[in-house]
Parts: C-alpha cells; sequence; structure tokens
C-alpha cells in the first residue's frame, strides 16, 4: 500500500499567538451586480480563519484574487462582496481595503488591532500577481506587516503566482486545514481507494482533461464518460452527433482511448461505459421538444415501437440535433455501477444542467445527473451501501450546491483545475513551496 499524507506543515504546527498572519485564500466565486451566487469557497474558509482567530492575539490579513482582470483594476472583479459575505459567516466584522498594497492597506494594516480580520483587494489587480513577481510579495509582505503566510486557497495553488510562490521565499509558510483536507482526500482517492472505484468524467472538451482521463482509466475499476466529452467517443465509435459540441481534432486522442480501454477490458476486470442512449434536442434552451436516440441497446426503441421494428431514426441522430444529456438507460447503468462501488470520484455533469425547465418543469437536461448523484449519496438504494464520494470541477460542484446537496457527499473540492491537476498526479506549486513537516 502506498504511503499517502500530507508532508507540509500546517497552522496546527506553528505557534500563531501574538502573530500578524497573512492568510492566502481563494475567493475566486461568481459575483453579479454585487451579489455572490455561490459562495461555497468562501464557507470553507471559515474553519481556517476561526483557528487563527482562536491563536491569542492574532491578527489576519487575507488576500486572494476574483476573475481574471489582467493586472490592473476593475471594479466588477473586487472583493468587497466577499468582505461581507464573509463577515456574515464569521459572525464578525471583517475590514476590507481597496487596494492590497497602497495606502488604503498601508492604513488598514496599521490600525489592524489583535484579534481582528481584513480583506485586501484582489491581487490580480497587480501584473506582478501572476508574473510570480518577487518585487510585489515583497511589498505585500512589507504592507502588511505580515509574520507567518498561510495558503488556504486550495483552488488556486496550481498556479505559482506571487501571492501562492514568490510570497513563500519571504516568510514561514504553512498551510492551512481546507488546503490540507483538500490535499490529503483527493491524494488519498487517487492512490489508495477503497475498491471498486468507479470515475464518472464529462465535461466540455476532452483536450482539457485526457491526462486526468487517462490517469482515471488506469486506477479506477469502471470509468464512465458523460457530458459533451463523451461526444468525441461516439463521433470516434462512427456515430452520427449532429451538431453537438465535438471537438473534431481530438478524434485521433478519442481513437487511441478507446483502442487502449478495449484491450484492457478484455485483461482485466475493467469496464469503460459510454453513453448507450441520449437525450437530443434542436435547442439547448429546452423549448423545443426532445427524444431519446437509443444508439446501441435499441431496449427503448424496440419498447416504443412494438409490436412493429423502430424507425430508424429511433437510434440515429439528425443533422439538425444536438446531445445534451445522456439517457435513462445510461444514467441507470452508470447508477448500477456506483451502488456497487465503494469510491466515486466525479469531475463533469452528465448533461447541460444549467437549463432550467418551463414553468416548474424539472430542467430537462439534468436527470441523468441527477440520477448519477442520488446514487453517489446513497439515496436511490437506501443508504445501504454509500461510497466514498469525491466531487470536483466547477459545473458539478456548483450542480451539487443548487441541489443542497453538498453536505450528502463525502468530499465536495473547492478547487477545479487544481483537483485536477492533483488527480492527474501533478504538484502543484502552491503546496510545493509550503515547509516541509519534518523541516525544522
Ligand atoms: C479557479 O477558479 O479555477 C481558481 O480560482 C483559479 O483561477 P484561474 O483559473 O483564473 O487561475
Ligand atoms: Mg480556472
Amino acid at each position: 500500500m502506498s504511503e499517502v499524507g500530507f508532508n507540509k506543515k500546517t497552522v496546527r504546527d506553528i505557534d500563531l499567538k501574538h502573530k500578524r498572519v497573512l492568510l492566502r485564500a481563494d475567493y475566486n466565486v461568481p459575483v453579479k451586480d454585487g451579489k455572490i451566487s455561490d459562495d461555497y469557497r468562501i464557507k470553507q474558509s471559515v474553519g481556517t480563519i476561526r483557528y487563527i482567530w482562536e491563536q491569542y492575539e492574532s491578527s489576519i490579513v487575507i488576500i486572494s484574487h476574483l476573475g481574471r482582470p489582467e493586472g490592473k483594476p476593475d471594479p466588477e472583479y473586487s472583493l468587497k462582496p466577499v468582505a461581507k459575505r464573509l463577515g456574515q459567516l464569521l459572525d464578525k466584522e471583517v475590514l476590507f481595503a481597496g487596494d492590497t498594497i497602497g495606502p488604503e492597506a498601508q492604513q488598514a494594516c496599521e490600525a489592524l488591532q489583535p484579534g481582528q480580520i481584513l480583506l485586501l483587494e484582489n491581487v490580480r489587480f497587480d501584473n506582478r500577481e501572476e508574473k510570480n513577481g518577487e518585487s510585489y510579495a515583497r511589498q505585500i509582505a512589507d504592507v502588511t506587516k505580515s509574520q507567518v503566510f498561510v495558503q488556504d486557497g486550495f483552488g488556486v495553488v496550481h498556479r505559482a503566482h506571487a501571492s501562492t510562490d514568490a510570497i513563500t521565499h519571504l516568510l514561514p509558510s504553512v498551510a492551512g486545514l481546507l488546503l490540507e483536507r483538500e490535499v490529503s482526500t483527493i491524494e488519498k482517492a487517487v492512490q489508495d481507494p477503497a475498491r471498486p472505484l468507479v470515475s464518472v468524467v464529462g465535461g466540455a472538451k476532452i483536450s482539457d482533461k485526457i491526462e486526468v482521463l487517462n490517469k482515471l482509466i488506469e486506477i479506477s475499476d469502471c470509468v464512465a464518460v458523460v457530458g459533451a466529452m463523451a461526444n468525441n467517443f461516439l463521433l470516434a465509435e462512427g456515430h452520427k452527433v449532429g451538431k453537438s459540441l465535438v471537438e473534431r481534432e481530438a478524434l485521433d486522442t478519442a481513437k487511441d482511448v478507446l483502442s487502449h480501454v478495449r484491450s484492457k477490458e478484455k485483461k482485466h476486470n475493467f469496464s469503460f461505459m459510454l453513453p448507450q442512449d441520449v437525450v437530443v434536442s434542436k435547442k439547448l434552451d429546452g423549448r423545443a421538444p426532445t427524444r431519446i436516440v437509443d444508439l446501441s441497446a435499441n431496449n427503448l426503441a424496440d419498447i416504443e415501437a412494438y409490436p412493429k421494428l423502430p424507425k430508424h431514426s429511433a437510434s440515429t441522430i439528425g443533422q439538425e440535433e444536438i446531445i445534451l444529456d445522456i439517457g435513462p438507460i445510461s444514467a441507470a447503468q452508470i447508477a448500477g455501477a456506483i451502488r456497487l462501488s465503494n469510491t466515486v470520484i466525479w469531475n463533469g455533469t452528465c448533461g447541460v444542467t444549467e437549463t432550467k425547465g418551463i414553468a416548474g418543469a424539472h430542467d430537462p437536461f439534468a436527470h441523468a445527473t441527477h440520477t448519477i448523484m442520488e446514487a453517489m449519496i446513497g439515496a436511490s438504494n437506501n443508504h445501504v451501501n454509500k461510497p466514498f464520494s469525491l466531487v470536483g470541477g466547477g459545473d458539478t460542484v456548483s450542480y451539487v450546491e443548487q441541489q443542497g446537496m453538498t453536505e450528502d457527499f463525502s468530499h465536495v473540492s473547492t478547487g477545479g483545475g487544481a483537483s485536477l491537476e492533483l488527480i492527474a498526479g501533478h504538484k502543484l506549486p502552491g503546496v510545493e513551496a509550503l515547509e516541509d513537516k519534518n523541516a525544522t
């Protein structure tokens, strides 16, 4: 069995009493007209802040990015709404300064008292942030008068930026509790999972996730490909896909993966699941008729046509049609595999879950995602077998949040790119830069 464990120092390993702590969080949350539509990342940061705050007479200066403002101030990407929300969650005032190294921050940091919490403006308003600029990191450390750096922004540790890398060369640097939990949970699921391990992979592009997909094929007992990513495989298998989202330039990649998995299936107890049926429509907004195309199983096509033979169109996607979800047979099949599993890794929804149902109807392209989600949390199985469930990726996490199911999963990651990098087996620069546990 491989050795799994978080080998970086954390806030628990150092003395924070009387200290000025610089905390990097990932508050890259969706904000529109000053309103935060998803505060999961903010909620998840609360534990570490409370822990630091409880250490005698410490004070905390928090830094984060939001969006991609391209190195200059842009009010659309202000962190101000986050300060307010964080204050509500902590039930404590969170001060805010409208810059990171300018006069506002200087004044606020001068005045900051033990027990107080201050959030600075978006670090990406300075173009040195993304360039990992040492001078910027030094200014942040000086202006904030920080004595210790705590990295807790799991979502951004796959980036080597001034606030994730350069800063660690200037201050003693340790991990926050969220970062520790994210890294150790994801590493454990990948390196030492309770078997069987089922992975469900979706998302728009195959090119973005090919490395992760290959890794999951290597370590899982069953891999189900869903969402638009599956379209590439359906195309590679010779199905017509109409106007569905595909990456034609990735066709060879899909073919290579297919030939690898089909031979792996023959030699090992492994299965690779592609949709057998799909939900199609001519429009994405749910206002055009939808139908199910029974691509390979033909069960549904047979039942619907009985006692006649099914029409050709029952198993072919029309030229104008778009695949918007996987079908009920496929969803039931994946749910079945999940019910028999002990670990599930899920990244990517099955369909266009964003499309809202008309007049209170169910969201038209979210049925499969809902079915497999219920299997993961044991809801469709009377909790007889509830696998360890790990969810990552922006859309998938938003879906789970909207359904109010976050608590039902074993771990819902705050990281998109970062969790994929970790699953793929890559080192994360923002974690590597922290002090080793056994360092003196
Ligand atoms: C994210 O949401 O993926 C992280 O906050 C990192 O943001 P970035 O992709 O803009 O670097
Ligand atoms: Mg990203």
